[in-house]
């Protein structure tokens, strides 16, 4: 039985989530976008607020939904406006969670999110959510991994 983290990251704090997990155990699915956001702070604040204040779901590369035998899943997204990330609400539309022990890691600039939290619980209605604030910047929040 494996244990499985499946994130995405558009700014490289779920990349720092995925190493830490990797050498906890865990095997690492990184979410790849068809399409990813601008480049520039601006048009990226502006569009991925937008997709996710309307619950978008973004297409992805190549993405491998099966989770047959994995005894722990952990989904890490961004906080975009308050809510998840694009490329993770298609994940949650492909991935079937039922019976799964399931736990959210969600970075953000805040270390909160408004939304988030119910858009969760709509899918896995006893899932575990941890918050991280920016890793890049506050290495420290790393450790709170430690509890998954
Ligand atoms: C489109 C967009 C919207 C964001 N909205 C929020 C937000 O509502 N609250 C917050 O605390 N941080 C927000 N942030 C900051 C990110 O959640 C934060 O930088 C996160 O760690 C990024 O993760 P990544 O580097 O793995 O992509 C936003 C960033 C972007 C790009």
């Amino acid at each position: 039985m494996s244990k499985l983290f499946i994130y995405y990251s558009n700014t490289g704090n779920g990349d720092l989530v995925a190493n830490r997990l990797e050498e906890l155990g865990y095997d690492v699915r990184k979410v790849i976008p068809k399409k990813d956001l601008p480049k520039s702070f601006f048009f990226k604040v502006m569009t991925g607020g937008f997709l996710a204040g309307i619950n978008a779901k973004a297409k992805l590369v190549n993405f491998d939904a099966n989770i047959d035998g994995c005894e722990k899943i952990v989904i890490g997204s961004p906080v975009w406006n308050g809510r998840l990330s694009s490329p993770i609400n298609k994940v949650l539309t492909l991935l079937d969670l039922k019976d799964k022990k399931v736990t959210f890691v969600l970075y953000a600039g805040s270390g909160e999110a408004k939304h988030a939290p119910k858009q969760i619980q709509k899918i896995v209605s006893d899932a575990n959510i941890i918050f991280l604030k920016e890793p890049k910047k506050y290495s420290e929040e790393i450790k709170k991994l430690e509890d998954i």
